[in-house]
């Protein structure tokens, strides 16, 4: 099992709108990094993190599905819907996490890091850092390859490329780098099969 059983709750609810853009695989993906990421940071904390993860892209769901694909990525001809998807994921979040009772103060602190998840590119804190790592981390995956490949109707060696000159030198922690190092020359050597 991916989910920690006190993060099922939250799973259940998110995967409701998670039905668009392979976000319910991408997901899962991504929350599996970021467990792992905050492994080796100790200073982070898990409890904003991993809720965070759970509903950040949870707002595709309200973005019209024929502009989605053409809302993000190399050639994003609607940035402004990139910023709606982070906004409705806020809300989304905000109202669930309110029924499943965590405090405000855990409320504002999971909410800060979908909040420009995507339109902000620094780190503005450890666990943001860490959060936007292992989203990224999920297109170094077999999954992510595939998909992006799909998303793009490009090549398994266009998908490498991308990654490798204008992804890798997007990551924010020493082990977020070095995992999608790891992760991208094992595609490579996957590729040559
Ligand atoms: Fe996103
Ligand atoms: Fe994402």
């Amino acid at each position: 099992m991916i989910f920690r059983e006190q993060d099922l709750a939250l799973w259940e609810v998110a995967k409701v709108h998670l039905n668009v853009r392979n976000n319910d695989e991408h997901t899962q993906f991504s929350y599996y990094l970021a467990k792992e990421l905050c492994q080796f940071y100790p200073d982070a904390d898990i409890e904003v993190v991993l809720p965070a993860i759970i509903f950040h892209d949870t707002g595709w769901s309200k973005i019209p599905k024929e502009k989605i694909l053409h809302a993000f990525g190399p050639n994003n001809k609607y940035p402004e819907l990139t910023r709606q998807h982070e906004l409705e994921s806020v809300a989304i979040a905000q109202d669930a996490l309110v029924k499943l009772g965590f405090s405000n103060e855990q409320i504002t602190a999971i909410v800060a890091l979908i909040d420009g998840h995507d339109t902000t590119k620094n780190s503005r804190s450890l666990n943001d850092a860490i959060h936007k790592d292992a989203d990224k981390l999920w297109r170094y995956t077999p999954h992510g390859n595939k998909i992006i490949g799909e998303w793009f109707e490009i090549s398994q060696d266009e998908v490498l490329t991308i990654l490798e000159d204008f992804v890798l030198p997007t990551f924010l922690t020493d082990e977020g780098k070095r995992l999608s190092n790891m992760m991208l020359e094992i595609a490579k050597i996957n590729q040559q099969f």
